[in-house]
């Protein structure tokens, strides 16, 4: 049994001040604001106001943002464009893909559903949308074998579902991906920052994550990775004065795609986003990722056998290797107003149709799983009263 964190867990929670109100269990939809991060933000205010312009440093950051995230990943930077959402890194991919041999993409029912409404948009362009089941909070891998055929242009999948928490094998849905001739488009919001990922070890084609929930960053900018054979052949269309060759050279009547992923960048990027962006992934960085997951994974195990003994009914994988840090539990009512009343109880839990998610992150405590889940049986327990 794990008994505690490899890196100074005090030291952390002392740069969170939310600590000192609530108890975080919201990281799978936000994660708190970190010292660092909340001076990153100021960082951008101070240059505005005292600067006025200065344009190389707000790119400088940018850059310094892209090059977190290609490290969390193990890209280049070269390999990684800057966007504002995953709806738009999707759409952006969507966009780029020439539909006309191969129609088929493959999506599974686990995915955000941002992700699904972006591909059935493109079904205008050409593309012929077909599902993968989720069953019982999984997504069962033989339905992706059934699904990837000789006409499948790409397969979307998440890393992690955001509702019950079950982590997919990358490596599974590569093999099952190319050996049909398919690219693989990988959703990694719920797994970047806990769980270690490399695009150059899974070749995974394509990889987007946002920056607001374990990355302890901010909305307004999300990052995509494109394996550099592929972007080659992409053609966005959405697109922009940053996507091409040279953003400065001012040519109106001129479209020439830049080299690599960057040909996925599109107007102005988000500058004070990346700032605070730049600063989350930082701390995630110094942390570990390795380290992260060794420790949630730990929280997981307590959230699993703390639920089961409190009678909480769960949704998703009983494994915590199989999870991200994020434990659904069925709620016996409204699980908005279950949210509220946990809030209330001084926990922010976070709420997804017929579930309350409980996720933990590296500042987490054991002590915390445990009055977490005080909590939520005692709401839980008050709705199912109110409800006979
Ligand atoms: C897995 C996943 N993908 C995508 C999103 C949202 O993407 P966007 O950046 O477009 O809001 C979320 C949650 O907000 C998510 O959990």
């Amino acid at each position: 049994l794990t008994s505690g964190p490899r890196y100074d867990i005090d030291h952390w929670r002392s740069r969170i001040s939310l600590l000192d109100r609530y108890i975080p269990m919201n990281n799978c939809s936000r994660g708190p604001l970190l010292d660092s991060v909340r001076d990153a933000a100021h960082a951008y205010l101070t240059s505005w106001e005292t600067q006025g312009m200065d344009w190389d440093a707000w790119m400088g950051e940018v850059e310094g943002a892209r090059a977190e995230f290609a490290d969390l990943i193990n890209a280049d930077s070269k390999d990684v464009a800057v966007l504002c959402s995953v709806s738009q890194a999707t759409a952006a991919v969507a966009g780029a893909l020439d539909y006309g041999e191969r129609a088929g993409v493959v999506v599974s029912r686990a995915e955000f559903p941002t992700v699904g409404q972006v591909w059935l948009a493109h079904e205008r362009l050409g593309a012929q949308v077909s599902w993968v089941d989720v069953k019982d909070g999984v997504v069962p891998i033989d339905g992706y074998r059934d699904a990837v055929t000789r006409d499948t242009h790409l397969l979307s999948a998440c890393h992690g579902y955001y509702q019950t928490g079950f982590k997919q094998d990358l490596d599974a849905l590569v093999d099952i991906s190319h050996s049909s001739g398919a690219y693989l488009y990988v959703d990694a919001y719920q797994t970047a920052g806990t769980h270690p990922i490399d695009v150059e070890r899974t070749r995974v084609d394509f990889l987007t994550a946002g920056n607001l929930k374990y990355l302890m960053g901010s909305p307004g900018i999300a990052f995509l990775y494109v394996r550099p054979e592929v972007a080659a052949r992409l053609r966005p269309t959405l697109t922009g004065w940053f996507g091409q060759r040279n953003p400065f050279a001012f040519e109106v009547d001129k479209l020439e795609y830049a080299e690599g992923a960057r040909r996925m960048d599109s107007g102005t990027p988000p500058i004070w986003n990346a700032y605070v962006a730049r600063a989350g992934m930082a701390a995630i960085r110094e942390i570990g990722v390795d380290a992260i997951l060794q420790w949630t994974e730990h929280l997981s195990a307590l959230l699993i056998e703390g639920g089961d003994r409190r009678g909480l009914e769960r949704l998703g994988p009983s494994d915590p290797a199989l999870k991200t840090p994020s434990t659904a539990f069925l709620c016996p009512g409204d699980s908005h107003a279950a949210e509220s009343m946990l809030r209330e109880r001084g926990v922010i839990g976070s709420a997804r149709g017929p579930v309350i998610r409980l996720a933990p992150h590296f500042y987490s405590t054991a002590d915390d799983v445990d009055r977490a889940l005080d909590a939520l049986s005692d709401v839980y327990a008050h709705l199912t009263s109110t409800h006979r």
